[in-house]
């Protein structure tokens, strides 16, 4: 059974998505929830599932052992962001080699990098009139969205398409894929 930890700064519909999906299978288990906002919708869904949870400062993320601490107490084998919004310290990507993924909501290296998060993302992708979106899994190195690519489904743009129109698009792959690539992810660590 493989450890899961999550990390997000948002309403955590993905990190839910995750939770369900591994809570009926034996493979793997979502056991922390780790978020930089307190008031994150994601802490309630942590709650609620009765799924333990961190909250931690910028100091405690880049200045401190807090975050690996954590780690080795719940015993961590994989993390997963999603929807989480800092850079992840160097400490942090060497002591999960090729055990961190994130879900980027556009077709990298297209819309990727500082900034480009959310409803921004998605803006751009209509400004630039793009016929066409979706989404990328990737591991995390040290830069924004450069880590190698797992994975990438897409899906129209069609036009008169709102931001959100394209999010709700975007958000449909996000559930439909993001936890069956963990999951082979996962067997492949074995
Ligand atoms: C998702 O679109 C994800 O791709 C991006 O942030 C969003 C998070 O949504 N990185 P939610 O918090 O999982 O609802």
């Amino acid at each position: 059974m493989k450890r899961l930890a999550i990390f997000a700064s948002g309403s955590g519909s993905n990190a839910q998505n995750i939770i369900d999906y591994f809570s009926n299978n034996k493979k793997a288990e979502v056991v922390l929830i780790l978020s930089n906002k307190p008031t994150a919708y994601v802490i309630e869904r942590a709650k609620s599932a009765d799924v333990p949870y961190k909250v931690f400062n910028r100091d405690e993320f880049y200045q401190s052992l807090q975050i690996l601490e954590w780690m080795r107490e719940y015993r961590i084998d994989f993390i997963v962001l999603a929807g989480f919004l800092w850079l992840v310290p160097d400490y942090l990507v060497e002591a999960f080699p090729n055990r961190i993924v994130n879900i980027h909501p556009a077709l990298l290296p297209k819309y990727g990098g500082k900034g480009m998060f959310g409803g921004h993302v998605h803006e751009a992708v209509i400004a630039h009139n793009e016929t066409e979106t979706g989404i990328t899994i990737h591991y995390v190195n040290k830069r924004y969205d450069e880590g190698n690519i797992v994975f990438q489904a897409s899906c129209p743009v069609l036009p008169g398409d709102t931001a959100d129109d394209v999010a709700s698009r975007v958000h449909q792959l996000e559930y439909e894929h993001f936890p069956k690539i963990i999951d082979k992810l996962l067997a492949e660590l074995d």
